[in-house]
């Protein structure tokens, strides 16, 4: 891994060379969502804080007490409408417009739409969205921005609940990603603790297919043996400095 445990500035060396014809795939984690005034999961000021996890985000909660999942959701959502995606949601929406249609991969563990609004197209939100819902029973799927009852249902009679993935439960777009893994140049995580699998396995695919990996945090990765290049400091700073480099383009 290259030597830059200092604060990114302007004047940090690098990065690698990226061109329109690279194959990327970005691995995004709430803390791109943080400057936008979204809680980290395991930060100070947690996503879960008063709320044990099992309490509002696995299937066995849902079937004890639907209410207060729903009640947690539509908070997580009703905190959606106040906050805007940032400059480094806006930094990859312009890389994905530079790099060659059909080469660019947005994964994005987030559940908020703030890629989404941003502009990015090529994304695989693998937990889920919370502006949707889906019938438990027969699969139908909505897009929802409103305030829900404490028991919405579907025009079927059964329980609706959140698109979420929940613990326990299978990430959604796991072949599209496993197909994206094998042809890959550049594997670039920001703003994820790498805590959480499948999804913190993906940089040990990327290194088998011989992409070049880079994590871009305030922390510093686990598994450092498994980081190429590290960019130290807040997603809204140090992605749009490394977009604007990459693609010669101020962003
Ligand atoms: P975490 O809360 O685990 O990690 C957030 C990461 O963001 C940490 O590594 C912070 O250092 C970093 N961070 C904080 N502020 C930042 C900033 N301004 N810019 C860049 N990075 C910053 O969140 P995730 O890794 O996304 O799953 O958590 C993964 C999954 O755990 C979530 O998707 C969720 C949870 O269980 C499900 O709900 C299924």
């Amino acid at each position: 891994m290259n030597e830059l445990r200092d604060e990114f500035t302007d004047s940090t060396p690098g990065p690698f060379s990226l061109g329109a014809d690279t194959h990327v795939v970005i691995l995004t984690g709430a803390g791109i969502s943080a400057e936008s005034g979204l809680a980290t999961f395991r930060g100070q000021g947690g996503l879960w804080e008063g709320h044990r996890v099992e309490e509002v985000a696995s299937p066995r909660a849902f079937s004890r007490d639907p209410r207060c999942v729903w009640r947690f959701y539509n908070a997580r959502r009703t905190a959606l409408k106040a906050v805007e995606p940032n400059a480094a949601h806006r930094a990859l929406v312009s890389l994905e417009r530079y790099i060659k249609d059909g080469n660019f991969t947005l994964i994005t563990q987030n559940v908020d739409d703030l890629h989404q609004r941003a502009g990015s197209r090529n994304i695989l939100p693998m937990h889920g969205e919370l502006v949707k819902i889906r019938c438990t029973e027969c699969n139908h799927l909505e897009e929802n921005r409103d305030d829900l009852d404490d028991f919405p249902r579907c025009s079927c009679g059964a329980l609706l609940r959140p698109h979420i993935v929940w613990f326990g439960e299978m990430p959604f777009y796991m072949e599209t990603i496993a197909s994206r893994m094998r042809e890959l140049d550049v594997f670039i995580a920001i703003g994820t603790s790498g805590a959480v699998y499948p999804a913190a396995g993906l940089v040990e695919q990327a290194k088998r297919s011989g992409a070049r990996t880079v994590w871009i945090n305030p922390d510093e990765p686990p598994f450092e043996f498994s980081w190429d290049e590290f960019y130290r400091g807040p997603a809204a700073t140090v992605v749009p400095t490394l977009v604007s480099r990459w693609t010669g383009k101020s962003v």
